[in-house]
């Protein structure tokens, strides 16, 4: 199992139980947790699913690959340079991410 903690834009926190390889993104969708949309179903396509990883969390998370960083300049909300698309992170078991949402994704 993994836990993910959302941080919506107003501050409230949603702390989730993922299974290990799926991303954030279908963690957030499949729970319900509000400010991240998922649009394209994590094809890489919409960059509906914008978020704002923690320092904590950064390592853990890696780097983005090439394309995802050109659909990050995309984004409703502008990058910043923890910007990552969460369809892209993919759970590991055991372990805690912690990511925040932007205001707006469409
Ligand atoms: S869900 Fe569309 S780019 Fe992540």
């Amino acid at each position: 199992m993994s836990t993910v903690i959302y941080t919506a834009d107003d501050g409230t926190t949603t702390t989730i139980d993922g299974r290990p390889g799926d991303s954030i993104m279908e963690t957030a969708v499949r729970n319900g947790v509000p400010g991240i949309v998922g649009e394209c179903g994590g094809s890489l396509s919409c960059a509906t699913c914008h978020v704002f990883v923690a320092p904590e969390t950064r390592e853990l998370a890696g780097d983005p690959g090439d394309l995802e960083d050109e659909m990050l300049d995309g984004t409703a909300v502008d990058r910043r340079d923890e910007s990552r698309l969460s369809c892209q992170i993919k759970l590991q078991d055991g372990c805690e991410y912690h990511v925040t949402t932007p205001s707006d994704q469409l």
